[in-house]
């Protein structure tokens, strides 16, 4: 299918909620992608963090095909096995007890919430914090929890019971807490929001007013989890462990999948009946997690992230002092280049020169290449940064 093709059978049959670049994607391989006109892109953004193997890795290639010969969903009225195995890796990784899948990021978070709610119904604590430059999702809920107005015009009425506070804010947090906080909802490294990274003092702050407040600390890793950061969780950079930790993206290594990780006593307040999703935790998606997993401990992909990611910034340092530069920053292979302006035609200029990055919050390139990028890839994308100025 070439380009004129897609873009009327998108116009004519497709809901209208994304602007596209101009590429048709045939195949992926690696860190690359081939679009069906034969041209080959560096892909840099890896399906939004989610590619952490890159494209066709043969693990989850092997992986798919042999699960879908056995089974590929049945009800969780019976037991599944490979859900079961990933629940235990997520645990013995994360130090959380208990597991719960569902499907995306916005559902986990969603599940969250109501997880929380009704954790701490008996104290009557029902508001959840969350954060400047926040993104959880786009459910009328986690829409609620998004720090950006134009996702919610239009969508309204929207549940109550959310507050903003200040990301990195101390002095803010103790403010917004009341007798009614009922948990912390955060992103220990904002991937929207523009790689932004809570600073120690902050994280401290949260789990000082966990145990004053008896508030849940809700980690969202469904961007920065999964070896990103150069540990299996974000959190970890941090003396502060979560009460609950929600998953998605790279988890499924392009497989749709989400999770709600939590410590014993909280997930304990759900019964059978209380929570559910049809395709959660299928034997497909959950043997594929299993595999991204068991890939990323042999291959020392979180290894890797680290090294690959010093590189990266050192790459990019070229760009320090250059007058529509703000800001370079980055913790392993989520990295942030912060434009004075606007910095689409820039990701335009890439796009044009056959390199895959994003722009988020208009100012901010986002760098999230898959987890198994090497320092010849690294070269090659940083040289095509060098020619789009
Ligand atoms: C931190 C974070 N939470 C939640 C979400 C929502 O995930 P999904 O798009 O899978 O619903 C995203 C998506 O970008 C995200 O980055």
């Amino acid at each position: 299918m070439n380009l004129e093709e897609a873009k009327n059978l998108e116009s004519k049959y497709v809901f209208n909620t994304y602007g596209r670049f101009p590429l048709v994607v045939d195949r992926g391989e690696g860190c690359y992608l081939y679009s069906t006109e034969g041209k080959k892109y560096l892909d840099f953004l890896a399906g939004i963090a989610v590619n952490s193997l890159g494209h066709a890795h043969p693990n989850i290639v092997k992986c798919i095909s042999e699960q879908a010969k056995k089974v590929i969903h049945v009800s969780n009225f019976y037991h599944i096995p490979s859900q079961y195995l990933l629940g235990k890796k997520l645990c013995e990784t994360s130090g959380l007890d208990r597991a719960f899948f569902c499907n995306s990021g916005a559902e986990a978070n969603e599940g969250a919430i109501k997880l929380t709610r009704r954790f701490q119904s008996q104290k009557g604590k029902d508001e959840i914090i969350y954060f400047s430059h926040s993104f959880h999702g786009r459910t009328i809920a986690t829409l609620m929890t998004t720090d950006k107005d134009k996702y919610r015009a239009g969508f309204g009425p929207f549940p109550p019971g959310f507050v903003k506070a200040e990301f990195n804010d101390t002095n803010d947090i103790v403010e917004k807490v009341n007798k009614k906080t009922a948990a912390f909802l955060v992103e220990p490294v904002q991937g929207e929001g523009g790689i932004n990274i809570a600073s120690k003092e902050f994280m401290n702050a949260l789990s000082d007013l966990r145990e004053d407040k008896e508030v849940l600390i809700i980690f969202d890793e469904v961007q920065c989890g999964i070896g990103r950061t150069g540990k299996w969780f974000a959190f970890q950079h941090y003396d502060v462990e979560p009460d609950i930790m929600t998953l998605a993206k790279a988890l499924g290594g392009g497989v749709p999948i989400g999770a709600i990780v939590a410590k014993k006593e909280v997930s304990d307040v759900l019964k059978p009946g209380d929570h559910g999703t049809t395709f959660g935790g299928n034997p497909l998606a959950t043997s594929v997690g299993l595999t991204v997993m068991n890939t990323i401990e042999s291959d020392k992909l979180i290894e890797n992230a680290v090294k690959m990611g010093d590189y990266l910034l050192k790459k990019i340092d070229f760009m320090t002092g250059m007058p529509n530069i703000k800001d370079l920053r980055g913790i392993g292979l989520m990295v942030g280049i912060e434009f004075e302006g606007l910095c689409s035609d820039y990701v335009k200029k890439c796009f044009d020169n056959n390199l895959l990055i994003n722009c988020t919050r208009d100012k901010i390139i986002r760098l999230v290449p898959p987890l198994i990028v090497s320092k010849k890839e690294i070269d090659e994308a940083t040289e095509i940064m060098k020619k789009a100025f």
